[in-house]
C-alpha cells in the first residue's frame, strides 16, 4: 500500500503562474489515496479557481474569501494539527518570504506557522527572483528549519526567459512528497539497492544486442523502497521510464557495466533487489565502425555475460527476479536454490498483461522454507509494493 493512502495532505497554492499546474497536483495526489486540503492565497485565486481544487479533491477548499472569518481563525490549527504534510506548490518568493518570516497573514501561512508534521516547499518564479540573494537566504533559513525544499527545473519560463525557476513535473512533487510521508517506514536508516531495466551489448557504435525491458517495475520497486523510509540506489539499465525523485541513480548500458556500477552500490547494504533484465550473452567482438551492408560477417559470435547475482554476494539480502515463458514455477525454484536467493519473484513475461511493456503485473513470490505468495494481477506499483513488504518482514528477521 502507497504511503499517499489516506494520507492527510494540506496544499497550499500561491500565486504564480504555475499555479494552474497545482490542480494536476491535487488530482494526482487524490488518485492516490491521499485527503486533499487546498487553500488558496489570494494571489493563486488570480490564476485558478477554488472550484476547480474542489471538483478535484472533492473537498472543500479554502480560499481567500474564507481565510479570515472567525470560523476559519480556527481552521488554521484544525488543518495543521490533521496533517500529515504540508506541501506548498508553487511557492512564490512572497510566499517564501513570508514562510521564512514566521508571517501568518493568510490561512495557508497561519497553517505553515502551526505545523508540527513536515512541510514542503517547492519554489517557482523567475529566474531572476529565484537566484536573487533575498530568496536563496530565505530558502536557506526555511532549510536550516527542517523544510523540504525541491529544487525548480530549468527551463524556457512564462515569460519567455530561460532559466532555473521551473515548478518540477507532478511525478517528482509526488515522489517528494512519499519520502517525506515514509522517513520514519520500516526501512528508516537501511540501504536498499535496485537494479532494472535492459541491458545494451552493442556489436558496433549502432547496432546491439537488448531486450524491451521498460524499467517501469524496477522504478516502481524503487518508489516503494523510498515510500518506506530507505535509503535507496538505482542501477538503471535501458528503460523508458524515469527513476523517482530522491533516488541515486546511476546509468548503465551493458551488463559488465551493470556489474561494475552494483559491485559499488551494494557496498554497506541491507538488500539488492536484481529486477534488471541482463542479458545472457554479448558479441564476442565490437567494431569501432558501423558496420555496411554487405560487409558484415556471416554469423556473430556470442559469449557468455557474468550471472550477476551470482557475483554479488555478502551480508546482505538478495532478491531474483526471474522472467520465465514456461513452466514458471519449477524453473524459478531452481534459480532460487541454484543461486542461493532469499527471494525470487516470478512472473510469466509471455502474457500481455505481464510483460516487459505491460503497465500491470501478477507475480509469485518464492523462499525458501516459505510458502509462495500469488500476487494477483495489478499494477506494477502494486507488485512492487508487495515485494518490498516480504523484504521488510526478511530484514526485520534478521
Ligand atoms: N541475472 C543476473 N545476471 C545474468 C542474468 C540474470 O544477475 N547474466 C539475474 C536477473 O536480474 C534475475 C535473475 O538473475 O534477478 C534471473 O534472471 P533470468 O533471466 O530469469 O534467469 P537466468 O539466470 O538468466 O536464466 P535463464 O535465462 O536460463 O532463464
Amino acid at each position: 500500500m502507497s504511503v499517499l493512502e489516506g494520507a492527510r495532505v494540506v496544499l497550499y497554492v500561491t500565486g504564480g503562474i504555475a499555479a494552474y499546474k497545482a490542480s494536476d497536483l491535487a488530482s494526482k495526489l487524490t488518485q492516490a489515496g491521499a485527503e486533499v486540503d487546498a487553500v488558496l492565497s489570494r494571489a493563486a485565486e488570480d490564476f485558478v479557481g477554488p472550484l476547480t481544487f474542489q471538483a478535484l479533491t472533492q473537498r472543500a477548499v479554502y480560499s481567500a474569501q474564507t481565510a479570515m472569518t472567525a470560523q476559519n481563525e480556527i481552521a488554521h490549527v484544525r488543518l495543521a494539527n490533521d496533517a500529515d504534510v504540508l506541501l506548498v506548490a508553487p511557492a512564490t518568493a512572497n510566499a517564501i518570504a513570508r514562510l521564512a518570516h514566521g508571517q501568518a497573514d493568510d490561512l495557508g501561512s497561519a497553517v505553515a506557522l502551526s505545523m508540527q508534521a513536515p512541510i514542503v516547499v517547492a519554489p517557482a518564479m523567475e529566474p531572476g527572483m529565484y537566484a536573487n540573494t533575498a530568496t536563496q537566504d530565505n530558502l536557506a533559513t526555511l532549510k536550516k528549519r527542517g523544510v523540504r525544499v525541491i529544487e525548480p527545473d530549468s527551463g524556457r519560463m512564462a515569460s519567455g526567459a530561460e532559466g532555473k525557476g521551473r515548478l518540477p513535473e507532478t511525478s517528482v512533487l509526488l515522489d517528494v512528497v512519499r519520502a517525506t510521508l515514509g522517513r520514519n517506514g520500516p526501512l528508516k536508516d537501511r540501504v536498499l539497492v535496485v537494479s532494472a531495466g535492459g541491458t545494451r551489448e552493442y556489436m558496433d557504435p549502432v547496432r546491439f544486442i537488448g531486450n524491451p525491458a521498460s524499467g517501469r517495475q524496477g522504478v516502481e520497486l524503487a518508489r516503494a523502497a523510498i515510500e518506506r523510509g530507505a535509503k535507496t540506489r538505482l542501477v538503471l539499465g535501458s528503460a523508458t521510464v524515469e527513476p523517482p525523485a530522491g533516488v541515486e541513480t546511476q546509468h548503465v548500458e551493458s551488463a559488465e557495466e551493470m556489474l561494475d556500477a552494483l559491485q559499488q552500490a551494494v557496498a554497506g547494504c541491507d538488500a539488492l533487489i536484481m529486477n534488471a533484465a541482463v542479458g545472457d550473452y554479448r558479441p564476442a567482438a565490437t567494431f569501432d565502425v558501423k558496420l555496411k551492408r554487405g560487409g558484415e560477417p556471416a554469423g556473430i559470435d556470442l559469449i557468455e555475460n557474468p550471472d550477476l547475482l551470482q557475483s554479488l554476494q555478502g551480508e546482505f539480502l538478495r532478491v531474483g527476479f526471474a522472467a520465465e515463458t514456461n513452466d514458471h514455477l519449477e524453473n524459478a525454484r531452481n534459480k532460487l536454490l541454484g543461486k542461493e536467493l532469499d527471494a525470487l519473484v516470478v512472473n510469466d513475461v509471455a502474457g500481455s498483461d505481464t510483460g516487459f511493456a505491460a503497465e500491470t503485473n501478477a507475480a509469485t513470490i518464492l523462499r525458501p522454507d516459505h510458502p509462495d505468495l500469488e500476487i494477483p494481477l495489478t499494477s506494477k506499483a502494486g507488485v512492487a509494493s508487495a515485494v518490498l513488504d516480504v523484504v521488510v518482514e526478511m530484514i526485520g528477521g534478521r
